[in-house]
C-alpha cells in the first residue's frame, strides 16, 4: 500500500485497486464498513456506501467508463471553470485527468485526519494543459470517510506561477434519490440564482424549498454552509456542510434534456439530482504563492 493512503485510524482500511482500464482506485472503509471509492482519472469520487451497503451517489447505467470523458455520476471536480466558457472544455479539465497519489501532502489540521480513513491526490497542470490555462498550479485534494460514514473532500488549490490566476470550481455531486418528485431542498430559500435554462439570467427563489417538477439548471449564490437534501420516499437526508464555496448548483436533466446525453438513461432523470458545493460567480484568483482552500462534507441522515 502506498504510505500516502495511510489510514488515519488503524482500524480502518485504504486499499488501491485498479478498474479495467489499469488506472488506480482508492477504496477507503470505516470500521463500521461504509467505504468510498475514488478514482484517480479525476479524482472523482464513484462511489459512497453506507455501513448497510447501501449506495448514496448515483452513478448512470450508461456510464462510460472510459478517459478522459468523466464518469457520469459520483462527484467530477470542475475546475478551473465551471460551464464552458472560452477555449476550455465544459466544467474544465480535472475531471478528465489522472491525478496521482500525493506521497508528501502539507499537513492538514489534525481533525482532518484523526479517525478517519483518507487518501491525498495530486493534480498538477501538464504542457497540454498550459496550452489550454496557462497558469501553473497544484490541486491537492484529500478525500476522508470518517468513523460515522461522513465523505469529506478538501480541496488545496496553490499558484506557483509568477502572475495571478483566476477559477472555479464546483463538486458536481449525484446523489442517489428514490424518485425526484420527492425530494425537496432547503437551504436556498430567497436567494439570487442564475438560470442557465434563461441564458443565465438572474432570478430570486420565491418558495419556501425548492422542489421538481421539470428541468432544473441553475447557480445559486452566496448560500448558507448548510444544506439539506430530503428525500421522502427513503425517509432521509443529505447534509451538505462546505466552507470557501459560497454557490450552490442544481441540476436535474429531467427528460428531454435526458434523451440528448449518451451516457444518461432516458428515465434516470428521478434518481438523481446534482446539488454541488461551488465558487462560480466570483472566481475565486490566486497571487503567486498563495493558496485557496475549500471543503464540502457530505453526510446522510435519517428524516424524523
Ligand atoms: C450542469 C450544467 O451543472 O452540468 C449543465 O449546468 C450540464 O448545463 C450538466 O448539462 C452536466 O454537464 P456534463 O458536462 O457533465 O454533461
Amino acid at each position: 500500500m502506498n504510505p500516502s493512503a495511510a489510514a488515519g485510524d488503524p482500524r480502518a482500511i485504504v486499499e488501491i485497486t485498479k478498474d479495467k482500464n489499469g488506472i488506480d482506485q482508492v477504496v477507503l472503509r470505516n470500521p463500521r464498513g461504509a467505504s468510498v471509492q475514488v478514482s484517480l482519472h479525476g479524482g472523482q469520487v464513484l462511489s459512497w456506501k453506507t455501513d448497510r451497503g447501501e449506495e448514496l451517489l448515483f452513478t448512470s447505467s450508461k456510464a462510460i467508463f472510459k478517459p478522459p470523458a468523466a464518469v457520469r455520476g459520483g462527484i467530477p471536480i470542475c475546475f478551473p471553470q465551471f460551464g464552458n466558457r472560452g477555449s476550455l472544455e465544459q466544467h474544465g479539465f480535472a475531471r478528465n485527468k489522472i491525478w496521482v497519489i500525493d506521497d508528501n501532502p502539507p499537513p492538514l489540521h489534525p481533525n482532518d485526519s484523526g479517525g478517519k480513513a483518507y487518501t491525498d491526490l495530486l493534480l498538477k497542470s501538464s504542457e497540454e494543459d498550459l496550452k489550454a490555462w496557462p497558469h501553473r498550479f497544484e490541486f491537492r485534494l484529500r478525500v476522508s470517510l470518517s468513523a460515522d460514514g461522513y465523505l469529506t473532500m478538501i480541496s488545496r488549490i496553490r499558484n506557483i506561477n509568477c502572475k495571478p490566476f483566476s477559477f472555479s470550481i464546483a463538486y458536481h455531486t449525484y446523489f442517489a434519490v428514490s424518485d425526484i418528485s420527492e425530494v425537496r431542498v432547503e437551504g436556498l430559500e430567497t436567494l439570487d440564482y442564475l438560470d442557465n435554462l434563461c441564458q443565465k439570467e438572474r432570478f430570486t427563489e420565491q418558495g419556501d424549498a425548492l422542489t421538481f417538477e421539470s428541468e432544473v439548471d441553475r447557480i445559486y449564490l452566496s448560500s448558507s454552509d448548510v444544506i439539506g437534501v430530503f428525500d421522502h420516499e427513503k425517509k432521509r437526508t443529505f447534509v451538505i456542510r462546505k466552507e470557501g464555496l459560497p454557490d450552490v448548483v442544481v441540476w436535474n436533466p429531467w427528460e428531454r434534456k435526458s434523451k440528448s446525453l449518451i451516457d444518461f438513461g432516458d428515465e434516470e432523470y428521478k434518481q438523481m439530482l446534482c446539488v454541488d458545493g461551488a465558487a462560480i460567480e466570483k472566481p475565486i484568483t490566486l497571487k503567486p504563492g498563495e493558496e485557496w482552500t475549500g471543503r464540502l462534507e457530505l453526510s446522510v441522515v435519517p428524516t424524523l
